[in-house]
């Protein structure tokens, strides 16, 4: 091969330069040309593909630095039908006028489902992304659980789980963890860490609101900033024993702090904050509330009585406040170990479709004896008999729902993730850029100003 695209697809992370960077890096040792293509799929549904040239004389732009959050050649949302046939011959010619004779995407679980259509006319990998941590397995046979139920129209299914029916190891899980996860559970355990200050102060019952939609994983990674419950989205809320720990806790240490994923839901398995009709342009739900639907629960179930009781002095209104870490946990720099795997996965994948390989995932694995290493797995091999990914949740044996804490699997899940986690640049680098004077001088310089300038269209 002489010449390949990436694109990058779906929710941004801060790990996004740095897959970059890894497959820039690899392709210019094997005298590959790297176009990226702009703003993901939507790219390509543009007659005029804008794409640049990242490697020009197999030399990285310096634009791509992998120290630098998000994508130099922009993410978006939309995906490839692969039902429109017509849509789907014309991105192959468009990848073949432009001479692409392999595809890198990066990206989830809704990248791999977006890329299939594609892989029957060219090979195309994927490079695994998301700070949801979802795209992946706890074990190869878990895609055959899925049932499914026709629900009003013959469109229209209800996927459910079968249960387990294999012992769970954590080195059978495919790709163990996927980049851009870790920065995120460090943005949120430090989030975690400053509000514990306000509700200590001011003896106050803080809820934080973690994103990672039906999958805990955000949640159960926030474990590092001790906040005193975790609710996951795996676990149907249980008000009676939530209520029961706050109150045992608040009358010990006068402030709790919980952290809630998004996907919070009821026992009735509905989402607590989710806006059920609104999906964003790939048709995911788009989870809001969570945090505030849980705050109006513990004021209903809880009461001002109580906190007069206390002598407080506040209501419940007052004494039970929310936040939502929101967008900062999927941006800035990538720590360590999200920089690192991901240029390694860059690099992989890159490898992959010069051996030929097509449909393939790089996956990041683990085991006790290795630690992280790199390996592959058929894209099918996330697939369940219809040929639907799902979004891969916590097993069941990471959560304590009596302790509404992290089960020892989950800690051991953890550990060799973020044990070394972190670098010394990564402390150095904020020391030596967030108070640096030019900040307060000089506006901001995006990126995107000088990418505009290497746009180059398929005339
Ligand atoms: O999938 C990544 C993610 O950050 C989710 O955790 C979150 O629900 C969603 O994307 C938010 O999407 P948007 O940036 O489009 O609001």
């Amino acid at each position: 091969m002489k010449r390949i695209g990436i694109l990058t697809a779906g929710g941004d992370t801060p790990a996004l330069n740095a897959t970059i960077h890894g497959a820039v890096v690899r392709a210019n040792e094997l005298r590959v040309e790297v176009y990226g293509f702009i703003k993901g799929f939507s790219g390509l549904f543009n007659p005029r593909v804008p794409h640049v040239h990242l490697n020009p004389l197999f030399q990285a732009i310096p634009e791509l630095d992998p120290t630098v959050g998000g994508t130099i050649i922009g993410a978006s949302r939309a995906y490839l039908d692969p039902e429109n046939h017509e849509v789907v011959n014309e991105f192959v010619a468009r990848l073949h006028r432009l001479q692409i004779e392999g595809l890198i995407c990066v990206g989830g679980d809704g990248t791999l489902n977006g890329m299939q259509p594609l892989a029957e006319s060219l090979p195309v990998v994927l490079a695994p992304k998301t700070i949801d941590n979802d795209l992946g397995l706890n074990y190869r046979s878990e895609p055959d659980e899925w049932q499914r139920k026709v629900m009003g129209t013959s469109h229209d299914f209800l996927y459910e789980r079968a249960a387990a029916s294999s012992a769970f190891d954590l080195e059978q899980m495919v790709n163990y963890v996927t980049p851009g996860f870790v920065t995120s559970v460090f943005v949120t355990a430090t989030s975690i860490q400053r509000v514990r200050s306000t509700a200590e102060s001011h003896r106050r019952i803080a809820i934080v609101e973690v994103m990672g939609r039906h999958s805990g994983y955000i949640a159960l990674g926030s474990a590092y900033g001790c906040p005193d419950i975790i609710l996951v989205p795996e676990c149907p809320l249980d008000v009676d024993r939530l209520v029961q720990r706050v109150q045992e806790l608040y009358e010990l240490q006068k402030n709790v702090v919980i952290v809630c994923g998004e996907g919070i839901v009821n026992q009735q398995g509905q989402e607590l904050g989710a806006e059920q009709s609104s999906h964003d342009p790939s048709g995911n739900k788009i989870l809001n509330g969570a945090a505030d639907a849980l705050r109006q629960i513990l004021i209903e179930q809880i009461g001002d009585q109580y906190f007069k009781d206390m002598r407080r002095g506040e209501t419940a209104r007052e004494a039970i406040f929310t936040r939502k870490v929101g967008h900062t946990q999927r941006g800035g720099r990538p720590l360590l170990f999200d920089r690192f795997y991901a240029a390694q996965l860059g690099g992989k994948s890159v490898e992959l479709l010069l051996e030929g390989r097509n449909n393939n995932v790089a996956t990041l694995q683990w085991n006790r004896q290795r630690g992280f290493y790199l390996d592959r797995f058929e894209g099918n091999g996330f697939r369940d008999r219809w040929g639907h990914i799902h979004a891969r949740t916590l097993h069941p044996s990471f959560y304590d729902a009596q302790q509404l804490k992290p089960s020892r699997a989950g800690i051991e899940y953890l550990l060799p993730i973020f044990t070394r986690a972190m670098g010394q640049d990564d402390a150095e680098s904020m020391r030596d850029t967030l108070f640096a004077p030019g900040n307060l001088l000089q506006p901001y310089h995006s990126l995107n100003t000088d990418m505009s300038k290497r746009i180059r269209y398929l005339e």
